[in-house]
């Protein structure tokens, strides 16, 4: 899902629309498109983090896992991810997941994707 209505702060277009910052609170994912892949906002600690959507164990939407501080939860099999890094904290996946660069800016939260690559 794109957005460029309003006054997008990120000039250089890298930056895609996920959601606004008021829609996601302490603990919440929300899921967006970017192109072919699937990727998670989610705001730990105060921050925002976007990571890949599709958990690297089986294919389950980590959107309907759980967030608890910086450990975002699959719903599958209950893998732990940190979500700052993408690593893994706990099996059983062994793959860590990508992470994206998100910021907040003009009330929503933006997330930095090279498109096509
Ligand atoms: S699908 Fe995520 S831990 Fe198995």
């Amino acid at each position: 899902m794109q957005h460029t209505e309003g006054s997008n702060p990120v000039s250089d277009n890298a930056y895609i629309y996920a959601c606004s910052s008021s829609e996601l609170e302490e603990g919440d994912l929300i899921e967006c498109e970017a192109g072919k892949d699937i990727i998670v906002v989610g705001r730990g600690e105060g921050k925002v983090y976007a990571i890949d959507g599709i958990c690297t164990h089986e294919h389950s939407e980590l959107v309907g896992g759980e967030l608890d501080g910086n450990c975002l939860t699959c719903p599958l099999h209950f893998a732990c991810f940190d979500i700052r890094d993408g690593s893994v904290l706990e099996g059983p996946a062994d793959t860590p997941l990508q992470v994206y660069e998100a910021i907040e800016a003009d009330g929503a939260v933006w997330v930095r994707y090279e498109r096509g690559g």
